[in-house]
């Protein structure tokens, strides 16, 4: 049994400093969630995406890239960029036309926690492409420094991941970032390197990265 003089306003004064650390943490996963999205709400949503996206983000064909395991903030700015129509792709403005804030917000959230993985690493790759991948040259930044040494990407600064994209689709990539037809997102930090590129480079670049496994 306890006496009314000390126990409890300490009890009080204890329970007062739960509550206020709740509420400040409470406060802090909301704020976090608004800014990331939900993972149960995109899988959900990934419905929509997974005839060609695959399930969990990896695509089976390789007219349709893989997508899983990308940053989030990778995916919400290529799907916004789809749906303001400043990165065009007659297939993917249809599919983010009618997409809400939040559910790209949900969708970024799901395929980013998905892991990703490469079906078929292809077997010959470039060695004109693998050195220009690491070492980079005169006006062209190591592909490496961002995307990492394998193609893993970089999840915290946002750097999207290459492994697992196919040859045809990296090279479309390249061409669209050198000709600046493919901006939105962080695009203008791929203008001035892809505009070094020759189209030989792009070519052997896209063959060694199709390498990644
Ligand atoms: C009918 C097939 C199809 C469907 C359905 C589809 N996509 Fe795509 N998606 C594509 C194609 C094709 C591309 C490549 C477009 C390009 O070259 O810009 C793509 C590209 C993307 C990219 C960019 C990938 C990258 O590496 O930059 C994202 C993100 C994406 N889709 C998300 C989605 C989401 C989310 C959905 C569901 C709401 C969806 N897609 C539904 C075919 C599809
Ligand atoms: C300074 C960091 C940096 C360097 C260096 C860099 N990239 Fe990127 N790369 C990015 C960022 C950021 C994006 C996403 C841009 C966007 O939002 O469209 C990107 C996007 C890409 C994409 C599109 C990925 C997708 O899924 O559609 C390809 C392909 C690519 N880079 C290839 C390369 C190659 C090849 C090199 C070397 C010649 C290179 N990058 C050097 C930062 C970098």
């Amino acid at each position: 049994m306890m006496t009314a003089n000390h126990p409890l306003p300490r009890r009080g004064r204890l329970s007062a400093g739960i509550l206020l650390g709740l509420s400040f943490l409470l406060g802090s996963i909301q704020a976090h969630a608004q800014e990331t999205g939900s993972v149960t709400a995109g899988r959900e949503a990934s419905q929509a995406c997974a005839a060609c996206h695959g399930a969990q983000g990896n695509s089976n064909n390789p007219a349709f890239p893989s997508i899983a395991g990308q940053p989030s903030s990778y995916l919400a700015n290529q799907l916004r960029a789809y749906r303001d129509g400043t990165r065009e792709n007659a297939i993917m403005n249809g599919q983010a036309a009618n997409l809400s804030d939040q559910d790209i917000l949900d969708l970024a959230a799901f395929y980013a926690a998905q892991e990703r993985k490469v079906a078929r690493p292809a077997e010959t790759g470039s060695d004109e492409g693998r050195v220009l991948y690491h070492h980079g040259r005169e006006g062209v930044a190591a592909c490496a420094a961002c995307h990492g040494a394998e193609g893993h990407g970089n999840q915290p600064a946002g750097f999207p991941a290459l492994r697992g994209l196919t040859a045809p689709y990296v090279v479309q990539s390249l061409q669209d970032y050198r000709s600046e037809s493919r901006v939105g997102g962080r695009a203008a930090l791929m203008h001035p390197l892809a505009a070094e590129l020759s189209d030989q480079e792009i070519e052997a670049l896209a063959a060694h990265i199709a390498t990644f496994d």
